[in-house]
């Protein structure tokens, strides 16, 4: 079924950070939120889920920082058996060994609390609780900020198999275009909290029309990206 929203929107200390914004999500979409730093993305992105789950759509979330989704008080085992009963899973069924393996971070101690896993671990476990189950959507937030390129690109592979032949749209923030360019199929771009471009991935990189989409796709080094 499409994902619906309207009139998202977001006030901080009195100032507009997303001006009124409505979306439509059809089934299996892939679609990157790009812009640069601080022009609303990772807003509107906790808008949208917020907006969703309260609609009673499922939607996993890969925030920007592995500390919004990881208490520092509570070991890995826990954070994990949260995310298995959150889905409504028989405890140890979901997948644990497989996507750790692909994501690999098998070396990994459960029993020890975030700080005890590095921040790029951090980061695929958080990708690992994400792909646990068959949601309606999962927002990414830089997910591959705190991995290093090769690690980067196969934690993309695994995502782009995970979700293939299935309904879950995806949808990617980043200010990386190169990342962007190769793992979807629409892009939004955003500017001072509104969303100025939204238009097929090629068209913007080769024939972007608003200053924000220029400046962004004139940085030719996102055709060198490896993921
Ligand atoms: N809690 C808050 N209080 C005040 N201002 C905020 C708050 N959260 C975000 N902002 C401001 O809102 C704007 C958008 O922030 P946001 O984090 O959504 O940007 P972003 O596009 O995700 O940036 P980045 O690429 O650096 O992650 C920024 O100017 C930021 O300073
Ligand atoms: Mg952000």
């Amino acid at each position: 079924m499409t994902l619906q929203v309207s009139g998202l929107n977001a006030v901080r200390s009195g100032r507009t950070i997303l001006h009124p914004t409505s979306l439509q999500i059809e089934p299996g979409a892939r679609i990157g939120l790009v812009g640069s730093s601080g022009s609303g993305k990772s807003t509107l992105g906790h808008a949208l889920i917020d907006d969703l789950r309260a609609q009673g759509r499922s939607v996993a979330h890969v925030p920007q920082s592995p500390d919004e989704a990881l208490d520092p008080l509570r070991s890995m085992a826990f954070h994990w058996r949260e995310a298995e009963q959150a889905l409504g899973l028989k405890l140890g069924t979901a997948s644990q060994d497989t996507l750790f393996t692909a994501l690999k971070i098998n070396s990994g101690d459960l029993r020890k609390r975030p700080w005890g896993w590095s921040r790029g671990m951090q980061q695929r476990f958080v990708i690992a609780m994400a792909l646990i189950g068959s949601p309606d959507l999962i927002v990414l937030d830089e997910p591959t900020s705190a991995l290093d390129p090769v690690v980067a690109a196969a934690t993309m592979n695994l995502l782009d198999r995970h979700l293939e032949g299935r309904t879950t749209a995806m949808m990617l923030i980043t200010h990386d275009l190169g990342l962007a360019a190769r793992r979807v199929s629409t892009l939004m771009v955003m500017q001072d909290g509104r969303i100025v471009e939204h238009a097929p991935t090629e068209d913007i990189l080769h024939r972007p029309t608003t200053g924000a989409a220029k400046a962004l796709s004139a940085h030719r080094s996102w055709q060198a990206v490896p993921c």
